[in-house]
């Protein structure tokens, strides 16, 4: 080798020891980099993961706050019926049983559980508008003269105006009841007189619901029928009083219906 030759050698190798040096840099950079991110990942990771369970804790809240406002509803709706039937000498328990068989016979009908729940809640409400008939008429022993009996119908417009101007469809629902469950299918019910399917079905169930149990538990101006006279009743108001279809349901779910009337009946009176 020459000496040009040597030279070429010793630069070749300060040159590929340099690059050597370089390279090893870089890859410690690169490695360095590499952790780097993974510990970001982590990071955010565990940032991410915090922020979900936030956001499930605060699904859970509106969730309970939901059930909350749902229950409370409810319990206002039942008050509600359970006032207007004490201001009638009603029984507490009467707008529960009214309540169940507008169920049973809501489901009958066809209706959704949903539906057919919203029915059973609203139906206890029909007669609230009774709030708001004085004394003296609400509570008369005996028969009512008929200026007394006009003024003891406007119970149904009296429910419904109270309550019609809520967007709740639950509230809806009972204003509808408070309105029509006077109505009779052959048109001579009252307030409005509607006729057969123009009157909510809502309206026509708790109508049934409303008199099987009113005729079935003893009031202050009657005692209860016994249920051959209340079953004659039914028949015969098939298709007058009473849509003719839900009078079929009615006897075809009268096992379950007789059921809740004893779960639920009145231990005094
Ligand atoms: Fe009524
Ligand atoms: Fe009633």
């Amino acid at each position: 080798m020459d000496i040009r030759q040597d030279r070429l050698i010793d630069e070749l190798q300060v040159f590929m020891e340099s690059d050597l040096e370089r390279f090893k840099s870089l890859g410690e950079r690169i490695i360095k980099d590499i952790r780097r991110q993974h510990k970001i990942m982590e990071a955010s990771d565990k940032r991410q993961r915090k922020e979900y369970d936030q956001l499930q804790e605060k699904l859970l809240e509106v969730e309970r706050l939901n059930r909350e406002i749902e229950d409370t509803q409810k319990e206002v709706v039942f008050t509600m019926g359970a006032i207007g039937e004490s201001r009638s000498k009603e029984t507490g328990n009467h707008v529960k049983r009214v309540a169940e068989y507008s169920k049973i016979l809501a489901l009958a009908a066809g209706m959704s559980e949903r539906e057919a729940d919203l029915l059973k809640q609203a139906s206890p409400m029909h007669d609230i508008g009774k709030v708001a008939i004085p004394d003296d008429i609400l509570n008369k022993p005996g028969k009512l003269d008929e200026s007394e009996l006009d003024v003891m119908k406007q119970h149904t417009k009296l429910g419904y105006d109270m309550l019609k101007h809520s967007k709740r469809p639950l509230l809806k629902a009972a204003a509808t009841v408070a309105y029509e469950h006077h109505e009779r299918y052959d048109g001579n019910g009252y307030p409005r007189g509607l006729k057969g399917e123009e009157i909510h079905i809502y309206g026509r169930i708790t109508a049934i619901a409303d008199v099987f149990d009113a005729l079935g538990s003893d009031r202050v101006y009657k005692k209860a029928w016994d249920d051959e006279r209340i079953f004659e009743l039914f028949k015969n108001e098939k298709g007058k009083q009473f849509d003719p279809h839900l009078v079929d349901l009615f006897f075809e779910n009268i096992n379950e219906l007789l059921k809740v009337r004893e779960e639920y009946r009145d231990l005094f009176g």
